[in-house]
């Protein structure tokens, strides 16, 4: 394996000024904090910003050069690009659509603009450091169209993609303009990945409904490729918070939080300032619960850390008034000479206080109205190691919920629920305490972070094994050329050919799945090529396919072998009957009118259900609900149920188009035989067959088939090449 390049928005390090000088220290938030203390064995690339405009050239050879010893590669944002892409398209418009923050959703062309560039931008630097066996894993909404980019220059590239924020629901997605081509830049990923299976559903119910991608258990085919999707619930480093290896000499920060931990009962709040976080939810609900229990005034303390973040985006702004005017008032009604309600800072903390104050709080009171994940209530829980317990408090929108499910679990809209989890928190004995936390702590030590980064990379080389595998029978150029030779030479000829999603793409409606005039002349050419036989194996009706090729003269099979057409007339398998109709045919009526969309096709021998036009759930539900019931119906006839592409069929048994096949290898001593089709029906035909024909799948799906093509094209092409031989 080759090494790992991530690339997210943010690198690990930010760079800042100080009087003029560069200095460097950690970034905070969720994602930098979790990716940086991976420590991987294979070697590591790490592209982002490093969160500073540097406009010198000079300064930025320094810090490229500073940063390339610890695998780091800057990518360099101008103010322009920061404003429009950073702040604007990524924090106006990505960030509060997905927090289903849709009133503050900006819609401006000219952010979409630059956040394309930028996306841009962090590809090219991608691309130039990348080996041909490096994995690539991008973070995040800020570069969601990145994996889009590097597919398109990078055909065989391993890509992964991980969404640190919610994905939000279809109905929410749909209403940005720029709907698809986030999707599509997604989709340009082998891999993708989301904290919580609510994020995932959201996301494969909008590559169906926008992209027309269906999926199977997580598994979509992307122009040929598997995307495998997934979830991956992204953990801390455990023995970080844990056993914390932090300085023997305490800060006075440190000790302060010590004994004021002693001196009352802290209730911490921790968050970037952010309107997705709930802090003026929060902090309304803390001054009821002062209202509502004044035996509790002088004994609790909340000590509320908001870090400063995106200070430049409006929503941002008045966020941090609204909080300082709530904390000043809740402080002016009940603070005393000798207590604040409130302890509130505006800044960030070093690891060491930040730890300091999880051990020292009796509460973490964590209630954002959503989160993608919230690595705060884990590390507020790991870090609950001695003999102090603690009570989580967290909010049900917050993807950290679905794992420490055994905390107060609260609706951060819901005042009284928040006061009344802030008193059943203070009243919960000690030993009931710890046996929730050792259970959270339990799993936390499990799925780690590196467990979580370990989990995505082993499952995204699956996929590319996969991917791999699924290529091996690929037609290649010699084996095209090869078989094009044996064609040319070959004194008697049978092509089989099946019609759609072989010569012709799927269409909404069968009927305008019609041959275009280039297809009926290049299947008359080979036709009229002397010995040489055409066949066309469709499940179609005899009527379509004499409509379309009657005139050809090739033969036809209809109906998977009900009917033979002979190049003049159709012929009749004496096997099959029809009287079972009239017994299966109110059960489909009653089906369509239940499932508007859907629609009957009915065939001499074959009655088919079609659900192609439909709401894909419904359809699959609609084919799990009638699956028995047309069992029942059709058990005292010789009938069989078969379930295609979005199409139910019952028909005779015994007719398929393997047997179809079988009656022309008898008629000659065939010298070339070649086949092609792309479902399981075809399949009959493959098997049929003897080991040296030229056996063709279309798609990449398992086959017995000795070959396989990607696409119709690929199909049209070698027609082509038939007919001009
Ligand atoms: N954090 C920090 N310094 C602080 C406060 C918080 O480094 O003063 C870290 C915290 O330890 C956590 C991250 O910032 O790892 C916040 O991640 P979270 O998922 O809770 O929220 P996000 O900021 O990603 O929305
Ligand atoms: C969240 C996002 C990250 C982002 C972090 C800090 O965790 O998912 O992508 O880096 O917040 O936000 P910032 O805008 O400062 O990078």
């Amino acid at each position: 394996m080759g090494r790992i390049i991530i690339v997210s928005n943010r690198l690990p390090i930010t760079i800042d000024r100080k009087q003029g000088e560069l200095i460097y220290h950690p970034s905070a938030g969720g994602l930098a904090t979790g990716l940086g203390s991976l420590d991987q064995n294979t070697e590591k690339l790490w592209i982002g910003w490093p969160g500073k405009v540097v406009e010198s050239e000079k300064e930025q050879d320094l810090i490229t050069e500073q940063f390339k010893k610890d695998g780091m590669f800057p990518v360099f944002l101008s103010n322009k690009e920061i404003e429009l892409f950073y702040e604007g398209f990524s924090n106006k418009t990505i960030w509060p659509h997905f927090h289903y923050f849709t009133q503050y959703t900006a819609y401006d062309d000219e952010s979409w603009e630059v956040y394309k560039s930028v996306n841009e931008k962090f590809a090219r630097v991608v691309a130039s450091q990348i080996w041909p066996d490096d994995m690539v894993w991008v973070h995040d909404y800020q570069l969601m169209l990145v994996p889009g980019i590097l597919r398109r220059h990078f055909p065989d590239i391993s890509i992964g993609f991980f969404l640190h924020i919610p994905f939000p629901s279809y109905e929410i997605f749909r209403t940005l303009p720029w709907r698809k081509d986030l999707l599509n830049g997604v989709l340009g990923a082998d891999q993708i990945g989301f904290h919580t299976f609510g994020y995932m559903r959201h996301f494969l119910s909008a590559a169906y409904r926008i992209s027309g991608i269906e999926h199977s258990f997580g598994k979509l085919i992307v122009e040929g490729r598997s995307v495998n999707v997934d979830v991956f619930p992204m953990g801390i480093d455990y023995e970080k918070y844990a056993f914390p290896n932090v300085e023997d000499s305490e800060s006075e920060e440190v000790q302060f939080i010590k004994n004021y931990g002693q001196k009352r009962k802290l209730i911490l709040s921790i968050d970037r300032l952010d309107y997705s976080k709930g802090i003026p939810e929060r902090i309304r609900a803390y001054e009821l619960f002062l209202e509502r229990n004044p035996e509790y005034r002088g004994i609790v303390t909340l000590m509320l850390v908001v870090v400063p973040s995106r200070a430049n985006v409006d929503q941002y702004r008045s966020l941090k008034v609204e909080i300082d005017k709530l904390v000043g008032r809740i402080n002016g009604t009940y603070g005393t000479f000798n207590w604040i309600p409130i302890r509130y800072y505006y800044r960030s903390f070093a690891f060491e206080s930040l730890v300091a104050m999880y051990q020292a709080a009796h509460i973490a009171l964590i209630t954002p109205l959503r989160d993608g994940m919230n690595l705060v209530a884990k590390e507020y829980v790991a870090t609950k190691q001695g003999d102090k317990p603690g009570v989580l408090i967290l909010s049900e929108m917050a993807g950290a919920a679905n794992e420490l499910t055994e905390a107060i679990i609260i609706n951060p809209k819901d005042q009284n629920d928040i006061e009344q989890a802030l008193l059943k928190a203070l009243e919960t004995p000690h030993e009931v305490q710890r046996k929730a936390l050792e259970e959270m702590q339990r799993r936390l030590q499990k799925y780690n972070v590196k467990h979580w980064a370990n989990n995505f990379i082993k499952q995204q080389m699956e996929v590319k094994k996969f991917n791999q595998d699924r290529q091996t029978k690929l037609l290649s150029l010699e084996n095209k050329t090869e078989m094009l030779e044996s064609y040319k030479k070959s004194k008697s000829s049978l092509i089989l050919l099946d019609y759609d999603g072989t010569l012709v793409g799927f269409k909404s409606k069968p009927e305008d799945a019609f041959p275009d005039e280039e297809l009926v002349k290049q299947i008359s050419e080979i036709h009229k090529r002397p010995n040489t036989t055409v066949v066309i194996i469709s499940g179609r009706d005899r009527y379509t396919l004499e409509k379309w090729f009657g005139a050809v003269g090739i033969e036809i099979v209809s109906e998977h072998g009900v009917w033979l057409w002979d190049g003049t007339k159709w012929n009749r398998n004496e096997s099959v009957i029809d009287t079972w109709k009239p017994t299966v045919m109110p059960f489909l009526e009653d089906l369509v009118e239940r499932t508007p969309g859907s629609f009957i096709e009915e065939k001499d021998y074959t009655l088919a259900w079609h659900y192609r036009q439909i709401d894909n759930d419904l359809g699959v539900n609609r084919v799990r609900e009638i699956r028995d019931e047309l069992i029942y119906l059709t058990s005292n006839h010789d009938l069989q149920v078969l379930e295609g592409n979005k199409v139910v069929e019952i028909r005779n048994a015994g007719v398929n188009k393997g047997k179809a096949a079988g009656l022309w290898l008898g008629k000659k001593n065939w010298d070339f035989i070649m086949a092609v089709g792309d479902d399981h029906t075809d399949e009959d035909t493959f098997l049929a067959l003897p080991p040296e024909a030229y056996t063709i799948k279309v798609g990449l799906n398992k086959t017995s088939a000795r070959f396989k093509v990607k696409f119709v094209e690929d199909v049209r092409s070698i027609v082509k090449s038939l007919a001009e031989s």
